[in-house]
């Protein structure tokens, strides 16, 4: 399988570092780009401008607090970006008017064969252009950040661990939290996990788990999913 390819459109590029050395080239989002499961590039939208000062924003029409994000820069960015590759590419714009990030948005997302992120200013994004591109919109939850940016890597970070061979260890994205508990089951959150020792500061491990009764710890994991969820995320089995 050729790597996912991701694009992302920023006026902040550098934010992403050389994909060698930014805050992707740690653990597993740098092991599967090192494998070549994944390759991601960012752009400058500035670099598309085509006005005398390589402005990207401008004052809101009807006035208001902070700039909007031009149409010309991030129109021409997205088609010479997508230019570069002759694959489909799925355009995310992040902005917290977005439908909410969520593990099954992510499992949508990690089967594509290419995506397009577009780090939105939180002031806005000209709402022609983002009719005329009619990007996924996506939030990363109900908080403002500075910028689509660090919502960007979230979204890849999430994406490229589910990329076949990322973890190493196959089952392991199935048990995580927000996995469902099985086919078109609800999702729930993730059962505790002990390692040694068997006893720290006058607490122990469950005897359940040092039975080596695989059946019974399995249930045990099931019950302790379920008992979570319900208490601490009701809205998850609703
Ligand atoms: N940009 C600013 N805040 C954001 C959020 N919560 N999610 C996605 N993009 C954003």
């Amino acid at each position: 399988m050729p790597p996912l390819r991701i694009d992302i459109l920023t006026t902040f590029p550098e934010m992403f570092g050389p994909a060698a050395a930014g805050p992707l080239a740690q653990s597993i989002p740098d092991r599967a780009r090192r494998a070549g499961l994944v390759q991601w590039h960012a752009h400058n939208i500035r670099d598309h401008a085509a006005n005398k000062h390589d402005k990207t924003d401008d004052r809101p029409f009807g006035g208001g607090p902070g700039m909007v994000m031009l149409c010309q820069p991030l129109w021409d960015a997205v088609r010479a970006v997508e230019g570069q590759d002759s694959r489909f590419a799925t355009r995310v714009l992040l902005t917290p008017q977005g439908r909410p990030l969520s593990q099954a948005v992510v499992e949508s997302l990690a089967v594509k064969p290419r995506l397009l992120l577009i780090a939105g200013h939180y002031e806005g994004v000209d709402e022609r252009v983002i009719e005329a591109l009619e990007p996924m919109e996506i939030s990363v939850g109900d908080y403002v950040l500075s910028g689509g940016e660090l919502a960007a890597m979230v979204l890849m970070d999430a994406v490229i661990r589910l990329l076949p061979g990322a973890l190493g260890h196959e089952a392991s994205a199935a048990m995580d939290s927000f996995s469902p508990i099985g086919p078109g089951c609800a999702r729930v959150l993730d059962h505790p996990h002990y390692t040694r020792p068997r006893e720290w500061m006058g607490r122990s491990v469950p005897e359940v788990l040092i039975s080596g009764d695989h059946g019974e710890v399995e249930r045990w994991r099931l019950a302790q999913r379920l008992a979570r969820t319900r208490a601490r995320r009701p809205d998850l089995l609703r």
